[in-house]
């Protein structure tokens, strides 16, 4: 009999290591010999720890939410325990998307390279393998993938600029820095598929001729730094990794700003994690001067299946210009959250009020904020957007990487204006004026308006599009995002601060 008890982060939070204390407790009080397996998370957090019983040869099916009290009856009678869940790929919320990139995710152990075989791992590396660069190339950008870390650039193209830049050492960079509120794919596919994430960095070493990798891994993951640090290991050990294509961790120091992609670079070579102006891009000039490819997670995590499906396969998922999936991540105020892999073009409505069950509180939903911090909040009456890069982009939003945070009807917009001003003046790398200083302003600026000052709106909304046309990077330019996106879908609670103070 084969026990899968989550060692993901975020099961380890709910209490997955005392349940998996307790299993491997019980069953050897009972003198029964099981093989505890601590795989990833299947992304239904609202059950976790999310325990699976698989016998020999028979259904794996699963339990949750558990705790270690919960154990001593999964041996008695499973049939009949009170959190008997099924089988996990029978529940609707998990039948119901498209798992390519997380397709193992939850499933095996994630340090099994066998498992990771046979369960369609190294297909994608090996076809790349036998293919020329330039075509590798051309299958990414023909599968229509683009960025997943929130800029949603096409994959394929930047790729390409690095494939034809001449240089002796080229470099692939994995950003793992997720440092956005309400994100955690990047972590989960990390912690719950080491070896996916290896097989696109050595895809991608072999299609723009770089033979060095690094994942810069944020020092708040420290089971993802240890995960992927053993696959690496493990998948030198196998030959997969070696003088052809090898790689390393490297773990950051916690601040917001090293998840963009030069203060990243800045950071990886050892100096202080402030922003380079762009050109050149990092693509012809990037880590040490030589052409890198900064990718986020998902994006390299993505680009297995594409080689080993085919890009039309991938591209035949989404809308528009937004092709394949997207792992959304499901947080805040929220019944049902957790990940949730399907093809872009579900409404937010969907999204929140289906598949996240709506507000946990029961409440009314008043607010949804995508792309993180710096992503714009949406009313109710936006929930018919689709979720796609340019429908997002057309009401003033973004998806960035996918993190959706959903606040109720108590939730105090100009409080959460006053917080995205407040978090730009804190995470600020301090090298342009419009960020440094308009952050500033801007948390003394809503201080004014909260306070009744008439002045104080027209003042905010200048000071926005300073920070928007003038900031040198995403942090001082999207950061107008959520304030103004407040100001526009609840402007009463921007008046009514006046009324009240008058
Ligand atoms: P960007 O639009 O400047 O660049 C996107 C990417 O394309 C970069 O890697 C850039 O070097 C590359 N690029 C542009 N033109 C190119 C060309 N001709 N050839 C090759 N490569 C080219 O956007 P940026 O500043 O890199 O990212 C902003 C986004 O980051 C925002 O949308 C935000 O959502 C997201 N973000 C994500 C976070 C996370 O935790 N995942 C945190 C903060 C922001
Ligand atoms: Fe630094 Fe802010 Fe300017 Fe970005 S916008 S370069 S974080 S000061």
């Amino acid at each position: 009999m084969t026990i899968y008890v989550p060692a993901d982060a975020a099961a380890r939070a709910l209490g997955s290591d005392e349940v998996a204390a307790a299993v491997a407790r019980e069953a050897e009080a009972r003198g029964i010999s099981l093989r505890l397996v601590r795989n990833g998370t299947r992304g239904m957090i609202w059950l976790e720890p999310l325990v699976e019983i698989e016998p020999e040869g028979g259904i794996r099916t699963a339990f949750g939410p558990l705790t270690a009290a919960d154990v001593p009856a999964l041996f008695d009678a499973p049939e009949s325990h009170p959190k008997a869940l099924g089988r996990v790929e029978d529940m609707d919320w998990f039948k119901s998307q498209t798992r390519l990139t997380f397709a193992r995710v939850g499933l095996i152990d994630p340090l099994d390279l066998d498992a990771y075989r046979a369960h369609g791992g190294l297909a994608g590396l090996a076809t790349a393998r036998a293919m020329e660069p330039a075509a590798v190339v051309q299958q990414v950008t023909d599968s229509g993938l683009r960025g997943r870390g929130g800029a949603g650039f096409p994959t394929g193209i930047k790729w390409n600029t690095v494939l034809k830049a001449q240089a002796a050492q080229k470099y692939i960079v994995c950003n793992a820095d997720e440092g956005d509120s309400g994100t955690f794919a990047d972590r989960m596919l990390m912690e719950g598929d080491p070896f996916c994430l290896i097989e696109g960095m050595a895809i991608a070493g072999h299609a723009v001729g770089a033979d060095r990798g690094y994942v810069y891994i944020r020092s708040e993951y420290p089971d993802a730094i240890r995960i992927m640090r053993a696959a690496m290991d493990l998948a030198r050990r196998a030959g997969i990794l070696g003088p052809v294509f090898d790689m390393e961790v490297r773990v950051g120091a916690g601040a917001y700003v090293c998840g963009e992609e030069t203060s990243l670079l800045n950071s990886l070579e050892g100096k202080r994690g402030v922003v380079r102006a762009k050109p050149p891009l990092p693509a012809l000039e990037g880590l040490f001067g030589k052409p890198t490819v900064v990718n986020n997670v998902i994006s390299l995590a993505s680009v297995p299946v594409i080689l080993a499906e085919g890009a039309a396969f991938y591209r035949d998922f989404g809308i528009g210009r937004s092709r394949g999936t997207m792992p959304l991540q499901l947080a805040g105020n929220i019944a049902r959250p957790g990940l949730y892999e399907c093809a872009f073009g579900l409404t937010l409505d969907r999204i929140v009020n289906e598949i996240g069950g709506g507000s946990a509180t029961g409440r009314p939903v008043k607010a949804v904020q995508v792309g993180g911090p710096l992503g714009a909040y949406f009313p109710p009456a936006l929930f018919d957007t689709p979720f796609g890069y340019e429908e997002f982009g057309a009401k003033d939003g973004l998806i960035g990487h996918a993190g959706i945070v959903v606040f109720d009807d108590s939730a105090d917009m100009l409080g959460m204006a006053r917080f995205a001003m407040e978090f730009c003046a804190v995470e600020s790398c301090g090298k342009c004026t419009p960020c440094r200083i308009g952050a500033t302003r801007g948390v003394e600026t809503l201080d004014r308006i909260a306070a009744g000052d008439p002045a104080g709106l027209p003042l905010l909304t200048d000071l926005c599009e300073t920070m928007r046309l003038g900031s040198l990077c995403a942090l001082g330019g999207f950061t107008p995002y959520p304030v103004m996106s407040a100001v526009a879908h609840f402007p009463d609670e921007f008046v009514r601060s006046r009324e009240a103070a008058e």
